[in-house]
């Protein structure tokens, strides 16, 4: 079965970690039987430079028919002057995809505990999927941007809370069974119909499934406070971004977290939580694994490959337990020798 994968390098340590995405899929797909397909397109900074527009329209065409997407990242300082910015190109993307469930697994790996900022006897068992909506929200509200006035709308409408709630529950069916939706309902009118909507849901739909509500300010804290106590975490935009980065963090670093986009009407964007990172790009500092992880996450939502998705995740866990690992996760290696480590161990574990 042959497939069609459209990589979006981007801008900073995108194309670094897009490299190890490819290689990671290129090194596994013979042993499950698949033959894959890449194209590499611009996007972001880089395609601001090239063709003067973050999301030009080859590179929309490509991802619209491609079986799945990877992106790098995008952004970086030297656009940040004012005319088109690079992360409109990632948003208009999310959008065209209509990829509006972001999943972001936090797991600890075993035997790196200690590269928790948490103390690990805190951090211990810590294994959460935050759900977050992604094409919804103050993201895509109207704006006005002035001189002396902006703002963003924020708005969701029941649809839009609802299919994204589905998702949570779908996957707190497979996990532990609990959701817990993370809003700020004390405030934000959105955030009331938001509750209002998930509640019912659950009562309707998923009854079996543990619901619990948090405000967006003191889930903050409780991430900190006992990051093990969570299963699924259901979250709007901004809120779901915000509370990504931090969790990623407990376990060791943001260079190890994946994330998969889907859609119902295309085999989805996959992409690491990070950023460009412009502070470390093209120094072969960048973290990897967050990239391999979002490939095997497209494997086995995009391509059906649970057994080649796994494949990647041991091989992951395999070396990082090993102390294979670049200098945020306290190792030594650059990039290129993590990437070619997992492929390697890849290929021994086939
Ligand atoms: P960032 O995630 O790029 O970096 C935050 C910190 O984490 C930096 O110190 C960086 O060096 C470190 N870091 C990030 N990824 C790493 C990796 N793989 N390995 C090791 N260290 C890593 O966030 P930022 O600095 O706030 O943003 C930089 C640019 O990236 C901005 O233009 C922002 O808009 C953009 N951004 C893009 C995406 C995306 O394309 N999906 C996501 C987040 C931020
Ligand atoms: C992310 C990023 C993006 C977001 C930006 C670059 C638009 O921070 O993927 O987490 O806020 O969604
Ligand atoms: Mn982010």
């Amino acid at each position: 079965m042959s497939h069609t994968i459209v990589l979006l390098p981007g801008d900073g340590i995108g194309p670094e970690v897009a490299a190890a995405a490819r290689a990671v899929l290129e090194a596994v797909a013979p042993h499950h039987g698949l033959s894959l397909t890449f194209e590499s397109h611009d996007i972001g900074g880089c395609a601001i430079d090239a063709h003067g527009d973050p999301f030009p329209e080859a590179t929309a065409k490509a991802c619209a028919t491609a079986d799945a997407v990877f992106l790098g990242a995008v952004g970086g300082p030297k656009w940040d002057g004012g005319g088109p910015r690079p992360e409109a190109g990632l948003l208009a993307l999310r959008k065209t995809l209509g990829a509006f469930a972001n999943l972001r697994p936090i797991t600890l790996f075993p035997g790196l505990e200690h590269l928790s900022p948490l103390k690990e006897e805190r951090v211990a068992g810590t294994d959460m999927l935050i759900v977050r909506e992604l094409t919804g929200g103050i993201y895509f509200g109207d704006k006005v941007e002035g001189d002396d006035h902006a703002s963003d709308l924020c708005s969701y409408s029941r649809d839009e809370v609802e299919r994204i709630a589905r998702i949570a529950f779908a996957a707190a069916r497979e996990r532990k069974g609990r959701v817990t939706s993370v809003d700020k309902a004390n405030v934000l009118a959105t955030s009331r119909l938001w509750r209002k909507t998930v509640v019912a849901l659950r009562d309707a739909d998923y009854p079996d499934v543990e619901l619990d509500h948090v405000l967006v300010d003191a889930m903050a804290m409780k991430l900190i406070e006992q990051p093990s106590a969570f299963d699924v975490i259901l979250t709007e935009n901004m809120f779901g971004d915000i509370l990504s980065d931090e969790a990623s963090v407990i376990a060791g670093s943001i260079g190890l977290a994946p994330s998969a986009s889907l859609s119902q009407t295309h085999g989805g964007l996959y992409e690491p939580i990070h950023g460009s990172a412009p502070d470390i790009a093209g120094q072969g500092k960048a973290n990897p694994i967050g990239a391999m992880l979002s490939a095997a996450m497209l494997l086995r939502h995009a391509l059906d490959a649970g057994g080649a998705a796994a494949h990647i995740e041991r091989a992951v866990a395999d070396c990082l337990a090993g102390g294979v690992g670049t200098a945020d996760i306290g190792g030594t290696e650059h990039t290129d020798a993590v990437i070619a480590a997992v492929c390697d161990r890849i290929g021994e574990a086939g």
